[in-house]
Protein backbone atom coordinates (compact mmCIF):
# COMPACT_ATOMS: atom_id res chain seq x y z
CA UNK A 1 0.00 0.00 0.00
CA UNK A 2 1.15 3.54 -0.78
CA UNK A 3 2.29 5.74 2.44
CA UNK A 4 -0.73 8.26 3.34
CA UNK A 5 1.00 11.74 3.86
CA UNK A 6 -1.20 14.60 5.53
CA UNK A 7 -0.22 18.25 4.37
CA UNK A 8 -1.48 20.67 6.62
CA UNK A 9 -2.03 23.79 4.22
CA UNK A 10 -2.89 24.18 0.16
CA UNK A 11 -0.56 26.54 -0.72
CA UNK A 12 2.93 24.27 0.39
CA UNK A 13 5.82 25.11 -2.52
CA UNK A 14 4.50 22.34 -5.02
CA UNK A 15 8.20 21.17 -5.49
CA UNK A 16 8.59 19.21 -2.22
CA UNK A 17 4.25 17.98 -2.38
CA UNK A 18 5.11 16.87 -6.14
CA UNK A 19 8.34 14.73 -4.97
CA UNK A 20 5.86 13.44 -2.10
CA UNK A 21 3.22 12.79 -4.46
CA UNK A 22 4.98 10.03 -6.43
CA UNK A 23 5.28 7.53 -3.78
CA UNK A 24 2.57 8.85 -1.34
CA UNK A 25 -1.47 8.83 -1.17
CA UNK A 26 -1.13 13.19 -0.12
CA UNK A 27 -4.16 14.66 1.12
CA UNK A 28 -4.21 18.32 1.76
CA UNK A 29 -6.16 20.58 4.20
CA UNK A 30 -8.39 22.59 1.68
CA UNK A 31 -7.31 26.36 2.15
CA UNK A 32 -4.27 28.74 1.93
CA UNK A 33 -4.64 28.84 5.77
CA UNK A 34 -3.74 27.00 9.04
CA UNK A 35 -6.07 23.77 8.75
CA UNK A 36 -8.83 24.15 11.97
CA UNK A 37 -7.64 22.08 15.21
CA UNK A 38 -11.20 19.90 15.07
CA UNK A 39 -10.52 19.34 11.17
CA UNK A 40 -6.36 18.88 11.70
CA UNK A 41 -7.21 15.88 14.00
CA UNK A 42 -9.86 14.54 12.25
CA UNK A 43 -7.99 14.28 9.18
CA UNK A 44 -4.67 12.49 10.48
CA UNK A 45 -5.98 9.52 11.39
CA UNK A 46 -4.26 5.98 10.15
CA UNK A 47 -1.45 8.70 8.16
CA UNK A 48 2.40 7.66 7.88
CA UNK A 49 3.44 11.13 7.89
CA UNK A 50 2.38 14.80 8.34
CA UNK A 51 3.87 17.95 6.68
CA UNK A 52 3.04 20.75 8.86
CA UNK A 53 4.57 24.40 9.61
CA UNK A 54 4.85 26.33 12.53
CA UNK A 55 1.73 26.89 12.60
CA UNK A 56 0.82 23.53 13.52
CA UNK A 57 1.16 22.55 17.37
CA UNK A 58 2.30 19.08 17.13
CA UNK A 59 1.61 17.08 20.87
CA UNK A 60 0.06 14.37 22.54
CA UNK A 61 -3.57 14.75 21.17
CA UNK A 62 -2.18 15.15 17.37
CA UNK A 63 0.15 12.21 17.86
CA UNK A 64 -2.66 10.21 19.28
CA UNK A 65 -5.10 11.44 16.81
CA UNK A 66 -2.91 10.10 13.87
CA UNK A 67 -2.42 6.55 15.67
CA UNK A 68 0.55 4.54 16.35
CA UNK A 69 1.26 4.39 12.33
CA UNK A 70 2.85 7.71 12.39
CA UNK A 71 6.74 7.42 11.72
CA UNK A 72 7.28 10.77 10.99
CA UNK A 73 6.44 14.62 11.76
CA UNK A 74 8.05 16.92 8.57
CA UNK A 75 8.14 21.08 9.17
CA UNK A 76 8.78 23.24 6.88
CA UNK A 77 10.72 25.62 9.47
CA UNK A 78 14.20 24.97 11.60
CA UNK A 79 12.31 26.29 14.30
CA UNK A 80 10.77 23.39 16.81
CA UNK A 81 9.13 24.67 19.21
CA UNK A 82 5.70 24.07 17.85
CA UNK A 83 6.64 20.35 18.74
CA UNK A 84 6.67 18.29 21.42
CA UNK A 85 9.78 16.73 21.13
CA UNK A 86 9.61 13.93 24.25
CA UNK A 87 6.14 13.33 23.21
CA UNK A 88 7.18 12.17 19.60
CA UNK A 89 10.82 10.36 20.80
CA UNK A 90 8.66 8.28 23.35
CA UNK A 91 6.64 7.43 20.44
CA UNK A 92 9.02 6.83 18.39
CA UNK A 93 7.97 9.34 15.73
CA UNK A 94 11.13 11.14 13.40
CA UNK A 95 10.78 14.63 13.13
CA UNK A 96 12.86 16.47 10.21
CA UNK A 97 13.10 19.96 9.76
CA UNK A 98 15.18 22.44 7.66
CA UNK A 99 17.86 23.76 9.27
CA UNK A 100 20.97 25.45 7.00
CA UNK A 101 19.15 26.01 3.58
CA UNK A 102 17.33 29.17 5.62
CA UNK A 103 19.96 30.38 6.95
CA UNK A 104 20.97 33.18 4.53
CA UNK A 105 17.73 34.41 3.98
CA UNK A 106 17.00 34.64 7.17
CA UNK A 107 20.28 36.36 7.95
CA UNK A 108 19.58 38.73 5.29
CA UNK A 109 15.87 39.47 6.83
CA UNK A 110 17.81 40.40 10.23
CA UNK A 111 19.76 42.91 8.40
CA UNK A 112 16.77 44.60 6.72
CA UNK A 113 15.04 44.27 9.69
CA UNK A 114 17.82 46.06 11.73
CA UNK A 115 18.28 48.69 9.31
CA UNK A 116 14.76 49.12 8.63
CA UNK A 117 14.15 49.97 12.12
CA UNK A 118 17.53 51.91 13.47
CA UNK A 119 16.82 54.49 10.52
CA UNK A 120 12.96 54.45 10.74
CA UNK A 121 12.84 54.04 7.16
CA UNK A 122 8.63 52.99 7.47
CA UNK A 123 8.11 56.32 9.85
CA UNK A 124 10.30 58.32 6.84
CA UNK A 125 8.33 56.75 3.96
CA UNK A 126 5.29 57.67 5.59
CA UNK A 127 6.21 60.94 6.33
CA UNK A 128 7.25 61.53 2.84
CA UNK A 129 4.01 60.21 2.07
CA UNK A 130 1.91 62.74 3.56
CA UNK A 131 3.69 65.95 3.44
CA UNK A 132 6.07 65.78 6.69
CA UNK A 133 9.13 66.05 4.02
CA UNK A 134 9.20 69.33 4.22
CA UNK A 135 12.98 70.43 3.93
CA UNK A 136 16.19 68.59 3.91
CA UNK A 137 16.47 68.91 7.77
CA UNK A 138 19.74 67.99 9.88
CA UNK A 139 18.10 66.34 12.98
CA UNK A 140 15.40 64.80 10.81
CA UNK A 141 14.48 61.04 11.09
CA UNK A 142 18.37 60.56 12.81
CA UNK A 143 18.70 57.41 14.58
CA UNK A 144 22.17 55.19 15.74
CA UNK A 145 23.99 53.48 12.95
CA UNK A 146 26.00 50.25 12.84
CA UNK A 147 29.48 52.39 12.22
CA UNK A 148 31.39 51.98 15.27
CA UNK A 149 28.75 50.02 17.35
CA UNK A 150 28.94 47.00 19.27
CA UNK A 151 26.22 44.41 18.35
CA UNK A 152 25.72 41.68 20.45
CA UNK A 153 24.29 38.64 19.47
CA UNK A 154 21.33 36.41 21.68
CA UNK A 155 22.24 33.20 20.47
CA UNK A 156 25.25 32.63 17.92
CA UNK A 157 24.09 29.24 16.28
CA UNK A 158 23.74 29.03 12.08
CA UNK A 159 21.62 32.18 11.73
CA UNK A 160 23.68 34.07 14.51
CA UNK A 161 26.90 33.62 13.01
CA UNK A 162 25.72 34.33 9.52
CA UNK A 163 24.16 37.63 10.99
CA UNK A 164 27.10 38.76 12.47
CA UNK A 165 29.48 38.28 9.45
CA UNK A 166 27.10 40.61 7.70
CA UNK A 167 27.00 42.69 10.62
CA UNK A 168 31.14 43.12 10.54
CA UNK A 169 30.79 44.73 6.90
CA UNK A 170 29.19 47.41 8.29
CA UNK A 171 31.95 48.32 10.35
CA UNK A 172 31.22 47.87 13.86
CA UNK A 173 33.56 48.22 16.33
CA UNK A 174 32.68 44.65 18.30
CA UNK A 175 30.60 41.81 17.84
CA UNK A 176 29.76 40.03 21.28
CA UNK A 177 27.85 36.51 21.74
CA UNK A 178 26.30 35.27 24.41
CA UNK A 179 25.65 31.40 24.20
CA UNK A 180 25.27 28.20 26.20
CA UNK A 181 27.55 26.63 24.44
CA UNK A 182 31.37 27.14 22.44
CA UNK A 183 31.68 27.45 19.16
CA UNK A 184 34.75 27.74 17.20
CA UNK A 185 33.15 29.73 14.53
CA UNK A 186 32.86 32.54 16.77
CA UNK A 187 36.80 33.07 15.88
CA UNK A 188 36.07 34.21 12.39
CA UNK A 189 34.48 37.47 12.71
CA UNK A 190 36.70 38.28 16.37
CA UNK A 191 33.19 38.00 18.07
CA UNK A 192 33.40 37.71 21.82
CA UNK A 193 31.91 35.27 24.66
CA UNK A 194 30.25 37.44 27.10
CA UNK A 195 27.49 36.63 30.00
CA UNK A 196 23.82 37.90 29.07
CA UNK A 197 24.09 40.89 31.35
CA UNK A 198 27.54 42.34 30.21
CA UNK A 199 25.92 42.08 26.59
CA UNK A 200 22.85 44.29 27.38
CA UNK A 201 25.03 46.58 29.27
CA UNK A 202 27.22 47.06 26.91
CA UNK A 203 25.77 46.83 23.69
CA UNK A 204 23.77 49.38 20.71
CA UNK A 205 22.48 46.60 19.02
CA UNK A 206 20.42 43.37 20.96
CA UNK A 207 19.94 40.70 17.94
CA UNK A 208 18.10 37.69 18.89
CA UNK A 209 18.53 34.88 16.61
CA UNK A 210 18.63 31.94 19.81
CA UNK A 211 15.83 29.14 19.48
CA UNK A 212 12.49 29.04 22.26
CA UNK A 213 13.63 26.23 24.67
CA UNK A 214 12.79 26.55 28.21
CA UNK A 215 15.66 28.12 29.01
CA UNK A 216 15.47 30.92 26.56
CA UNK A 217 11.69 31.72 27.00
CA UNK A 218 11.31 34.92 28.38
CA UNK A 219 14.85 35.78 28.41
CA UNK A 220 13.96 39.06 27.98
CA UNK A 221 11.52 40.37 30.71
CA UNK A 222 11.35 44.08 32.41
CA UNK A 223 14.77 43.66 34.24
CA UNK A 224 16.70 42.61 30.55
CA UNK A 225 15.29 45.70 29.03
CA UNK A 226 16.17 47.86 31.55
CA UNK A 227 19.93 47.00 31.69
CA UNK A 228 20.30 47.89 27.87
CA UNK A 229 21.18 51.31 26.81
CA UNK A 230 18.47 53.70 26.59
CA UNK A 231 19.90 54.34 22.66
CA UNK A 232 19.89 50.34 22.27
CA UNK A 233 18.09 48.83 19.19
CA UNK A 234 16.64 45.42 20.13
CA UNK A 235 15.60 42.74 16.91
CA UNK A 236 14.09 39.80 17.26
CA UNK A 237 14.32 37.52 14.71
CA UNK A 238 13.54 34.18 16.28
CA UNK A 239 10.73 33.65 18.46
CA UNK A 240 8.19 36.07 20.18
CA UNK A 241 8.38 33.85 23.35
CA UNK A 242 12.04 35.05 23.99
CA UNK A 243 10.56 37.41 25.54
CA UNK A 244 8.34 39.14 28.18
CA UNK A 245 6.16 41.09 25.29
CA UNK A 246 4.71 43.49 27.67
CA UNK A 247 8.22 44.19 29.05
CA UNK A 248 8.98 45.47 26.10
CA UNK A 249 5.99 47.51 25.09
CA UNK A 250 6.78 49.35 28.80
CA UNK A 251 10.39 49.61 27.65
CA UNK A 252 9.34 51.14 24.07
CA UNK A 253 6.55 53.52 25.23
CA UNK A 254 9.04 54.76 28.57
CA UNK A 255 12.14 54.77 26.25
CA UNK A 256 14.11 52.32 28.35
CA UNK A 257 15.35 51.62 25.17
CA UNK A 258 15.34 53.09 21.67
CA UNK A 259 13.45 50.89 19.48
CA UNK A 260 12.81 47.57 18.41
CA UNK A 261 12.69 45.62 15.01
CA UNK A 262 10.25 42.44 15.40
CA UNK A 263 9.47 39.50 12.45
CA UNK A 264 8.11 37.31 15.14
CA UNK A 265 5.65 38.04 18.04
CA UNK A 266 3.20 36.64 20.91
CA UNK A 267 0.52 35.65 19.51
CA UNK A 268 0.99 35.40 15.70
CA UNK A 269 -0.54 37.11 13.71
CA UNK A 270 -0.36 40.03 16.13
CA UNK A 271 -3.74 41.54 17.23
CA UNK A 272 -4.27 44.68 14.90
CA UNK A 273 -5.10 46.19 18.41
CA UNK A 274 -1.83 45.77 19.82
CA UNK A 275 0.10 48.65 21.22
CA UNK A 276 3.50 47.75 18.96
CA UNK A 277 1.54 48.79 15.96
CA UNK A 278 1.01 52.18 17.52
CA UNK A 279 4.50 52.86 18.64
CA UNK A 280 6.66 54.89 16.47
CA UNK A 281 9.89 53.21 17.64
CA UNK A 282 8.79 49.90 16.78
CA UNK A 283 9.15 47.84 13.22
CA UNK A 284 6.61 44.62 12.89
CA UNK A 285 6.88 41.94 10.11
CA UNK A 286 4.29 39.24 9.56
CA UNK A 287 7.32 36.35 10.27
CA UNK A 288 8.75 36.44 6.99
CA UNK A 289 12.61 35.81 8.10
CA UNK A 290 12.95 32.48 5.39
CA UNK A 291 10.63 33.99 2.70
CA UNK A 292 12.66 34.29 -0.11
CA UNK A 293 11.16 32.67 -3.43
CA UNK A 294 13.93 29.79 -3.63
CA UNK A 295 14.52 29.31 -0.28
CA UNK A 296 10.91 28.51 0.42
CA UNK A 297 10.89 26.03 -2.46
CA UNK A 298 14.11 24.58 -0.99
CA UNK A 299 12.54 24.23 2.27
CA UNK A 300 9.34 22.90 0.82
CA UNK A 301 11.93 19.97 -0.91
CA UNK A 302 13.89 19.24 2.20
CA UNK A 303 10.63 18.48 4.22
CA UNK A 304 9.34 16.59 1.71
CA UNK A 305 13.12 14.29 1.56
CA UNK A 306 12.81 14.13 5.40
CA UNK A 307 9.83 12.55 5.15
CA UNK A 308 10.28 9.90 2.45
CA UNK A 309 13.47 8.96 3.74
CA UNK A 310 12.23 8.19 7.08
CA UNK A 311 9.21 6.32 5.77
CA UNK A 312 12.05 4.17 3.54
CA UNK A 313 13.76 3.88 7.22
CA UNK A 314 16.86 5.60 5.28
CA UNK A 315 19.13 8.36 6.71
CA UNK A 316 16.78 11.58 6.79
CA UNK A 317 18.66 14.65 5.26
CA UNK A 318 18.32 16.63 8.18
CA UNK A 319 16.52 14.97 11.09
CA UNK A 320 16.31 16.46 14.71
CA UNK A 321 17.27 14.62 17.35
C1 LIG B 1 10.78 30.13 10.92
O1 LIG B 1 10.58 30.84 11.87
C2 LIG B 1 11.36 28.85 11.03
O2 LIG B 1 11.46 28.31 12.15
O3 LIG B 1 11.70 28.27 9.99
C1 LIG C 1 18.81 27.89 14.40
O1 LIG C 1 18.50 26.74 14.59
C2 LIG C 1 19.88 28.32 13.53
O2 LIG C 1 19.95 27.79 12.41
O3 LIG C 1 20.63 29.20 13.96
Amino acid sequence: ARFQVYVTRSDMPECGIDLLKKECNVKTWKDASPVPREEFLKSIAGVDAIYCSLSDKIDEEVLDAAGPQLKVIGTISVGYDHIDLKECRKRGVKIGYTPNVLTDATAELTMALLLTTSRRLPEAQQDAKTGGWVSWAPKYMTGPGLNGATVGMVGYGRIGQAVARRVKSFNTAKILYFSRSERIEALEVGAIKVSFDELLKESDFVIVCAPLVPETKELFNKSAFEKMKRSAVFVNTSRGGLLDQDALIYALENNIIWGAGLDVTTPEPLPLDSPLFKLKNCVVLPHIGSATIGTRNTMSELTAANILAALHNAEMPAELK
